[in-house]
């Protein structure tokens, strides 16, 4: 099918945080890339991002920051925007969800629904605050996990075990507001009967597009399989649209109702005119661009509003990643664990490229994937400078060097010189289809096929050698050679648009018509290049060596947040305490025992005898570290036999927050046997 115009959409990001390479690798670069690739293609496309600036989070954080919602949306607002700017990401527009016709959008469709019936009224016990005067989301509630007892846990999901609540479900629920316990109080809210959707859903998706990414077509699967509820569109806060309607007041719009809505109204500002073209003409191709966490809104609810609205199409494709990790472990915004885009940015002036071929080459389309800094490296140095930047220098300074900087007029070609350029056209063919089939890794591969091609040409055609003995031989390859760089500058600029730029500046190119690559004539005889510049430049270990010392720092200063130290114990007296008798020892013999992990067999001078103490430490020293130490003992715990040796007495560590030991000895030498008080 083909279709006449393109809408295609990024979701929105929550504006109470920087953007950083997990959104990129997962939403904005692959959509970047699809609708360059679109506008080069001549088509009609527009690109639409955003702000999300509601929902409960940013509350949250405007309460920690002890400002409002708006100074925080209004600040990540602005960094979002100007970070995707300085990015090349190529918005046709990047509007916000606090705007006004964002407020109107969202009302109206609310309202429409709200008026054919669409909607369940019903009334649900939820948190009161009765300090605040006002009801509780799920993460305004701290109590302790039922499953892992875990006593800082939020009403929505445990961080610590993982598992996803309902705030009911704590154990001694308190207000994060007040740090009273909260009162159930009955509220009114508005549900969109899902259900009522199942038939159509099932039939949209799995049968009528099979042909979705597995990952994506997987979820909506298991989504339907085990049968869609009603959900409320309302929620009970103060931070967000209005529900516009009458006995609403104090609620507003659940934000993923609204959010997605931001799509259209975006769409409204910059075509206030045409935006239903984009929306609601069956000639229209809609795509959504979004991560994993995402798939059920996109697929699901958004389209089944959509559809109960009536007016609108529904998208023909949800490419949805998979998630990207920073050296191994999961990004976390609250972590800090994360490379941030305004911070690369700044840290990396003009290598926008690099971190977007990077992500590409390394995309998480079907898993998730593991961005490093050594990676990076390793693709700059090895890929972007060796392949591409090699090539088209080789083929810039060497026109330079023997045809004063003129594409030279050529010869007769021969059958390899045709065999190359035959090679680019398909090339280009193969890139067409890993684009349009979403597959945007395989299609940056095929793209650096070009140079890799015009690098294997001038290894095996050598007109370096040639040009004393065959100068008119030498005219044609490098005219070749020319050609294949300027069809680089083409094929390459939907991934690497900054370099395209560069590369054609050298190239004196000014019009790149994508569908020119490959041909034979796309830089004529006696046109005039400019200089060559470094296309790439090789970065260094003390660059990355910078990062990964950032990384460091923020991991060490995690340990030392996340170092929870264990409750008190109950009182005990005087008497109790006395009756432990603790002495300082000297190990004078260790050997680990055998058949076990964690087990070592110690002789101790305790100063009133020698004995042999079983200690669980053989998984933190090695016995040639005990031998000679001075440790505490406990010496009057009674004898217990462990691994049928007899224990008399107990050494005692010092246990940090992830299980580490360390021995407990008196900082200089003193006399074994000495009482330890
Ligand atoms: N803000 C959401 C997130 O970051 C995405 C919203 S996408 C939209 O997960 F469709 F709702 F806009
Ligand atoms: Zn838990």
């Amino acid at each position: 099918m083909t279709y006449k115009r393109y809408t295609v959409t990024s979701a929105l990001p929550y504006a109470n945080g920087p953007v950083h390479i997990g959104h990129l690798a997962g939403v904005y670069v692959p959509a970047d890339i699809y609708v360059r690739y679109l506008r080069k293609k001549g088509r009609d496309v527009i690109f639409i991002g955003g702000s999300d600036e509601h929902g409960v989070p940013i509350t949250i954080k405007a309460r920690q920051e002890g400002c409002s919602p708006q100074d925080i949306v209004d600040r990540y607002h602005t960094l979002i925007k100007e970070s995707f700017r300085r990015f090349g990401i190529s918005f046709d527009v990047y509007s916000r969800t606090s705007s006004a016709i964002h407020t109107e959008t969202a009302s109206e469709i609310f309202r429409k629904l709200y008026d054919d019936g669409r909607f369940i009224e019903q009334e649900s016990e939820q948190y009161y605050d009765e300090e605040a005067g006002q009801f509780l989301a799920d993460r305004y509630i701290i109590g302790t996990c039922p499953h892992c007892g875990n006593e800082r846990t939020y009403g929505d999901q445990c961080e610590k075990c993982g598992t996803s609540l309902n705030a009911t479900d704590l154990i001694n629920p308190k207000s994060a507001l007040s740090g009273r316990p909260p009162v159930l109080r009955k509220t009114k809210h508005w549900y969109l009967p899902l259900n009522e959707y199942e038939g159509f859903l099932r039939k949209w998706i799995l049968e009528d597009h099979k042909e979705w990414k597995t990952n994506v077509y997987g979820q909506c699967k298991s989504w339907l399989d085990l049968g869609l509820q009603p959900r409320a569109v309302t929620r009970d806060l103060d931070w967000g649209i209005p529900v516009p309607v009458e006995g609403a007041e104090g609620k507003v719009l659940y934000v993923w109702f609204d959010a997605p809505i931001g799509y259209i109204s975006n769409t409204r500002e910059l075509l206030p005119d045409k935006w239903e073209l984009y929306w609601k003409d069956k000639d229209t191709k809609l795509v959504h661009f979004i991560g994993k966490d995402n798939i059920v809104f996109h697929c699901i609810i958004f389209p089944a509003m959509l559809h109960a609205e009536g007016s609108y199409i529904l998208p023909d494709n949800v490419p949805a990643n998979e998630f990207l990790n920073l050296e191994g472990e999961k990004i976390s915004t609250s972590r800090n664990w994360a490379v941030w885009l305004h911070e690369y940015l700044d840290d990396f002036p003009g290598k926008e490229d690099v971190l977007r071929y990077t992500l590409t080459a390394n995309a998480p389309e079907t898993k998730d994937n593991d961005f490093t800094w050594k990676d990076f490296q390793a693709r700059n140095n090895n890929e972007l400078v060796a392949v591409y930047g090699n090539f088209v220098n080789r083929a810039l300074v060497l026109t330079h060097k023997y045809f004063d900087g003129k594409v030279p007029e050529r010869d007769t070609l021969l059958p390899y010189d045709r065999e190359v350029l035959d090679e680019v056209k398909a090339i280009k063919n193969r890139v067409e289809t890993a684009i349009e089939n979403y597959r945007f890794r395989e299609a940056l591969k095929e793209v650096m096929n070009v140079a890799r091609a015009g690098n294997k040409y001038l290894a095996d055609t050598e007109p370096w050698k040639l040009y004393r003995t065959d100068p008119d031989r030498v005219r044609t390859i490098l005219n070749i050679a020319l050609q294949l760089s300027a069809d680089m500058a083409i094929i390459a600029e939907p991934f690497l648009p900054f370099s395209s730029e560069k590369l054609a500046g050298m190239l004196g190119m000014n019009e790149r018509p994508w569908e020119r690559i490959g041909d034979d004539d796309l830089l004529p005889a006696g046109h005039a290049l400019n200089t060559p510049q470094l296309l790439f430049e090789k970065i260094d270990d003390e660059a990355i060596a910078k990062q990964l010392q950032r990384l460091a720092d923020t991991k060490k200063a995690n340990e030392l947040r996340e170092h929870t130290v264990q409750p008190a114990k109950p009182d005990i007296s005087f008497d109790d305490f006395s009756k432990m008798d603790i002495r300082v020892g000297k190990v004078l013999e260790a050997v680990k025992v055998p058949k076990t992990d964690k087990l070592m067999q110690l002789k101790v001078d305790t100063g009133i005898d020698v004995r042999t103490v079983v200690s669980g430490v053989a998984a933190h020293f090695t016995p040639e570290e005990m031998i000679g130490k001075q440790v505490a003992v406990l010496v009057n715990l009674a004898p217990r036999k462990i691994k049928g040796i007899v224990s008399q007495g107990m050494v005692l560590y010092a246990e940090d927050a992830d299980g580490r030991l360390r021995l407990v000895s008196p900082g200089v030498e003193v006399a074994c046997g000495s009482v330890i008080c």
